[in-house]
C-alpha cells in the first residue's frame, strides 16, 4: 500500500474522531422511575449490547457476523485505521439496520435482512437474537413502581446483580433488590484477562508520549466500578504491579503469584491506590491484596530498572523510616468517612488557590490500609506525610471509566477523585502528572487523555443537541442537569487544567447568547441558568477562559438581568 501523506492522514485522524462521537451511545434523557425506555433509546442500547462476545451464552459479536458473512478477515482488522471507511461504514450500517428491524418487527425478520444482506445463517445469529429478545422483554416490563410499593410493604423482593446494562445483560429486569459481589471472588478471571489488556494499553499509550514507562502510577478505585467489573480496576493494579491473584482452596483470592519479569517482559510500575470509602467498606479482602501485592513486590530481588517499586522503596528507606512506612500504596478516607470534598470546594467557589484542591484531597484520603510487619491489620492510619511521600513519585493518574451512563462530566465524583488526585501530585512532584482515563467497554479498549476525554464528552452531551433536548424534556431537573454538566467541566480546568477555551465559548453561544434558547431555560430554571453565567465568569475570573471583552460585557448583563428578576 502507498504511504499515506500527512493530509491524508489527518483526514483519516479526523474521520476517527467523528466516528467516535457518532458511535457513542448519548445518554437522551434521564430514566423515569418506573417507566421503561423509548423506542429510539432501546434500539440504542440493543446496538451496543450486540457489539460484544458473549461467550457465557454463546453469541458471538453482530459486527463480527457481519464482518465476517460479508468476507472480511475479521471486524478487528476493519476498525484498524489503516484499513478503508467504507468498509466499517457498510458493516456499521447492516448492523444499525438490523437492529432496527429488531426493535420494529422482531427477531424473525431481523434474522432474514441479516442473511440478506451479510449472509449471516439463522444458526449463527439466532443466539444473539435470543438474547436481544430476553432484554427486549425485561426492558419493556418495568416493575420499578411494585417493587417499591413491595418494599414499603416489608415484602421480599427478587435480588439481582448491580451492573451495567451493556455490561452485564442480567442486571436487568430492574427494580429488583441489587447485590453486590462476594469481595473474594474478586477480581474474577474475565475482569483479570481485560485488566491487562487496559493496562497494557495504558503503559503504550505514555509510551507513545513519553518514550518510556511510567515508573509510578496513581490509581482511583471505586467501589461500584468493581462490583460492576467484578475487580477489573483491581486487576489493572495487579498486573500493572506485575502479580496475578491466586485463590485459596474456597476459591478466594487471597493471595498473589509474581509473574516472571521474563514473562512480564516490562518493568513492574509502582501504583498508588486510593480508594473510595464504599470501595473500603465492600472490599477489606481486596484491600488487603492489594496491600500484599505491593509489600511482595517491594521485596523480589530485582534491578531498580525493572522493579519501580523496590526502587521506590530502597530510595525511601535511605531516607530514614520504616519498611512498612515506605511500601504503604493504600490509601482511604478514615474510617466512616466518605468522599475527598475537593466537589463541594469547587461547586462553592470555597477556594483561593488550585493548590488547596490537592491538599483537601490529601487531608481526606490520606488513611493508611495496610498490615505492619507482624501481620497485624492498620485500619485507616492518618498518615499525611507518607501520601505526600509516595504522591511526590506519581507520573501517572488514571482512572477506569465502565459505564456508558456515568460520564467525567456527568457527576463531580471524577473531577473530584481524579483532578483532585492529580492537583496533589501536581504541587507534590512539582509536574503536572499525565491524566488518562480508560474505556473499557468500547469493543476496543481506548485509553484517551484527560483532555481528549472532556472533549469528546463535551461534543457528545453538554453541546450535543441530542443529549440536551432530552434534558429539557425534564423541564427544571433538566436544565440543573445542563447547569450540572458546566459546573463539572470547570472542575476539571480547576483541578487539572483540561479544558479547552472554546468549549466556554461554545457553551455561552448555546445556552446564552441564543435568545430562544435563553429564554427557555429560564423560564423552566432561573436559578441554575444564574448559576451557569456565574461559573462561567468565574471560569474567566480564574483564568481559564479569556474571551474577548464584549463576550464578557453580555454575560455580566445576563447575570444582572437574571439577579433584577430574583429581586422582583
Ligand atoms: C464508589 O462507587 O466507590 C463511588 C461512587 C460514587 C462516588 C464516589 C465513589
Ligand atoms: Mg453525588
Amino acid at each position: 500500500m502507498k504511504p499515506k501523506s500527512a493530509r491524508d492522514a489527518r483526514v483519516d485522524q479526523l474521520y476517527e474522531q467523528l466516528l467516535e462521537i457518532e458511535q457513542r451511545l448519548i445518554p437522551t434523557g434521564l430514566h423515569v422511575f418506573g417507566r421503561a425506555g423509548e423506542l429510539k433509546e432501546k434500539a440504542d442500547l440493543l446496538r451496543m449490547v450486540a457489539s460484544f462476545d458473549r461467550p457465557e451464552r454463546g453469541v458471538r459479536a453482530l459486527t463480527k457476523l457481519v464482518a465476517e458473512g460479508l468476507g472480511f478477515e475479521s471486524y478487528e482488522e476493519i476498525i484498524q485505521p489503516t484499513t478503508t471507511s467504507d468498509s466499517r461504514e457498510l458493516i456499521d450500517g447492516i448492523v444499525r439496520d438490523v437492529v432496527d428491524r429488531f426493535c420494529e418487527q422482531g427477531a424473525g425478520a431481523a434474522a432474514a435482512f441479516l442473511k440478506s444482506q451479510a449472509n449471516v445463517g439463522a444458526e449463527q445469529s439466532q443466539p444473539l437474537f435470543a438474547l436481544l429478545e430476553d432484554i427486549s422483554t425485561k426492558l419493556d416490563s418495568n416493575q420499578e413502581v411494585e417493587s417499591l410499593m413491595r418494599a414499603i410493604r416489608g415484602e421480599y423482593i427478587q435480588p439481582g446483580p448491580g451492573a451495567d446494562i451493556v455490561q452485564n445483560p442480567s442486571a436487568l429486569p430492574t427494580g429488583r433488590n441489587t447485590h453486590a459481589v462476594n469481595p473474594y471472588s474478586v477480581p474474577s478471571q474475565a475482569a483479570f484477562v481485560r485488566a491487562k489488556q487496559a493496562a497494557d494499553a495504558l503503559l503504550q499509550r505514555y509510551r507513545d508520549e513519553h518514550g518510556r514507562y511510567p515508573t509510578t502510577l496513581a490509581m482511583v478505585l471505586w467501589g461500584l466500578d468493581n462490583i460492576k467489573t467484578q475487580g477489573e480496576g483491581v486487576a489493572q493494579a495487579l498486573w500493572l504491579l506485575g502479580v496475578r491473584p491466586v485463590r485459596d482452596a474456597l476459591n478466594r483470592a487471597t493471595d498473589v503469584e509474581v509473574i516472571p519479569l521474563a514473562e512480564l517482559n516490562r518493568p513492574r510500575v509502582d501504583v498508588v491506590m486510593t480508594v473510595s470509602g464504599i470501595f473500603r467498606d465492600l472490599f477489606a479482602p481486596t484491600m488487603a491484596l492489594l496491600d500484599k501485592a505491593v509489600r511482595t513486590v517491594a521485596q523480589l530481588d530485582e534491578p531498580g530498572e525493572m522493579n519501580y517499586v523496590r526502587r521506590n522503596v530502597a530510595a525511601r528507606f535511605e531516607t530514614g523510616g520504616s519498611f512498612d512506612d515506605a511500601v504503604t500504596r493504600v490509601f482511604s478516607n478514615a474510617p466512616g468517612n466518605y468522599g475527598t470534598n475537593v466537589n463541594f470546594m469547587v461547586m462553592q467557589s470555597a477556594w483561593e488557590s488550585e493548590v488547596a484542591l490537592g491538599d483537601l484531597f490529601v487531608t481526606r484520603k490520606c488513611f493508611a490500609y495496610t498490615r505492619d510487619s507482624q501481620g497485624r491489620t492498620v485500619e485507616g492510619r492518618e498518615a499525611p506525610e507518607l501520601m505526600s511521600d509516595a504522591l511526590s513519585r506519581v507520573e501517572a493518574t488514571y482512572q477506569n471509566i465502565d459505564s456508558f451512563e456515568v460520564g467525567i462530566t456527568d457527576v463531580d465524583h471524577y473531577f473530584e477523585y481524579l483532578g483532585g488526585i492529580s492537583k496533589a501530585v501536581e504541587t507534590r512532584s512539582q509536574v503536572r502528572p499525565s491524566i488518562y482515563l480508560s474505556d473499557s467497554l468500547s469493543p476496543q479498549i481506548k485509553i484517551r487523555s484527560l483532555a481528549e476525554t472532556v472533549r469528546l464528552e463535551t461534543r457528545t452531551k453538554t453541546l450535543n443537541p441530542k443529549w440536551y433536548e432530552g434534558m429539557l424534556k425534564h423541564g427544571f431537573r433538566g436544565v440543573a442537569e445542563i447547569e450540572n454538566h458546566v459546573a463539572n467541566t470547570f472542575g476539571w480546568s480547576a483541578t487539572a487544567d483540561a479544558v479547552d477555551p472554546w468549549i466556554y465559548t461554545e457553551i455561552s453561544n448555546t445556552f446564552l447568547f441564543d435568545e430562544a434558547m435563553f429564554e427557555r431555560l429560564r423560564d423552566l430554571n432561573r436559578y441554575s441558568l444564574e448559576a451557569l453565567v456565574k461559573r462561567l465568569l468565574e471560569a474567566h475570573a480564574r483564568g481559564y477562559w479569556n474571551p474577548a471583552e464584549e463576550i464578557l460585557e453580555k454575560l455580566r448583563l445576563l447575570r444582572e438581568q437574571l439577579a433584577e428578576q430574583f429581586a422582583k
